[in-house]
């Protein structure tokens, strides 16, 4: 069963065939990072007109990668949120289009539930259904959360940020930095030659029964102290542009992050031997790194998503809709539209 999937709820358009659940026949991404680059992030309405723009010749490359005809897609797959409402409705008009016109199913897919998808996408592949329960850790520009998966499409959330994500605290501490945008792969570059323990930024790890911590979950953690203290640390203490200082910023502001994400999801895994880790943060080789050794400390088994299917891509979209999951299945073309809040939990 090959599906066609379409991304296009942020700035990348994106489309991929992928055969049965997990193999990936083509995965073309167009990422529109040098448009938005002079604004230092997302402009919505450029984004979705930019999708106007790209998407047919995305799809048809992926289409010619895959080495496939029309008559080959069995289905389509697309995104329909959570994301910019009016980024998602391009991809959905696509996809509703080309369902009708090839008489063929169309299945709505949650952005957050595809990239959890991805780390399920891995050689040797096991059915997502025989690894559970597991902890899930997706980790993106717009969501950070920690989540118990009992079963494909049966959900819990151990915890959540309650303010910034963890991509997006990369991407304003890059903006301060005076590092560009994107923001989480330059602090990742910037911080190869730093310290992380120069600074010792604070960890937002949330304790106790308030407000607050009951929108973070049992397991909830922040970013706004974290941010407002590179803040201050920069005001008092300017780098003046010393690339030996701006990497020692960002190393430790990392390590930050990154400590916040590893102790809350070890302190949120209880007896779950697997871990799965998805999203564009995800990337990040710090977190990797201490992810892979708290994995081998602890002796579980890690599902880290590829490299190829961490950023937004659209062969998770795919891949999910074929995956068999409970919560991916066909529905009629004229009945779906865009849920620019769609939740996962
Ligand atoms: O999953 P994604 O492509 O889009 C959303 O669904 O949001 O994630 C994008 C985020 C951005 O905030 C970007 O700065 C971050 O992922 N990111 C990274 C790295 N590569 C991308 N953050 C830290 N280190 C990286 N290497
Ligand atoms: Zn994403």
């Amino acid at each position: 069963m090959n599906i066609l999937g379409i991304e296009t709820s942020c700035d990348e358009t994106a489309a991929a065939v992928v055969r049965d659940g997990r193999e990936v026949l083509s995965n073309i991404v167009y990422s529109q990072i040098a448009l938005h680059r002079p604004y230092g992030g997302v402009v919505p309405e450029l984004a979705s007109r930019n999708h106007v723009v790209k998407l047919p010749e995305v799809i048809v490359e992926a289409m010619a990668a895959a080495g496939c005809g029309w008559d080959d897609i069995d289905a389509v797959a697309v995104t329909v949120g959570p994301g910019l409402a009016t980024s998602l409705l391009v991809g959905i008009a696509a996809a509703q289009s080309l369902a009708l016109r090839l008489g063929r199913p169309l299945v709505p897919v949650n952005h957050m539930e595809a990239h959890l998808y991805s780390a399920f996408m891995r050689t040797p592949y096991s059915a997502p259904g025989t690894l559970c329960p597991l902890t899930a850790l997706i980790v993106s520009g717009g969501h950070s959360m920690l989540i118990r998966m009992t079963a494909p499409g049966r959900y819990r959330l151990l915890g959540q940020t309650i303010d910034d994500a963890a991509g997006e605290a990369f991407d304003k501490a890059a903006n301060l930095l005076g590092l560009g945008y994107p923001g989480g792969p330059a602090i990742d570059r910037a911080a190869q030659n730093g310290d992380p323990k120069a600074i010792r930024f604070p960890r937002g790890i949330l304790r106790g029964t308030g407000n607050h911590e009951r929108a973070g979950g049992p397991f909830g953690f922040s970013y706004s102290g974290v941010k407002t203290a590179l803040l201050y640390h920069i005001r008092d203490n300017s780098p003046n542009g010393d690339a030996a200082r701006i990497a020692d910023i960002a190393a430790s502001f990392q390590e930050a992050i990154v400590d916040t994400l590893v102790r809350r999801t070890s302190d949120a895994m209880g007896s779950d031997r697997v871990l799965a880790v998805a999203g564009g943060v995800s990337l990040n080789r710090r977190l990797r790194a201490r992810i892979e050794a708290m994995a081998k400390e602890r002796g579980l088994t890690l599902l880290l998503a590829g490299t190829a299917h961490c950023t937004d891509n659209a062969a998770m979209v795919a891949a999910l809709a074929g995956g068999g999951f409970p919560t991916a299945v066909p529905v009629s073309a004229d009945a779906i539209d865009a849920q620019p809040d769609l939740a996962l939990v």
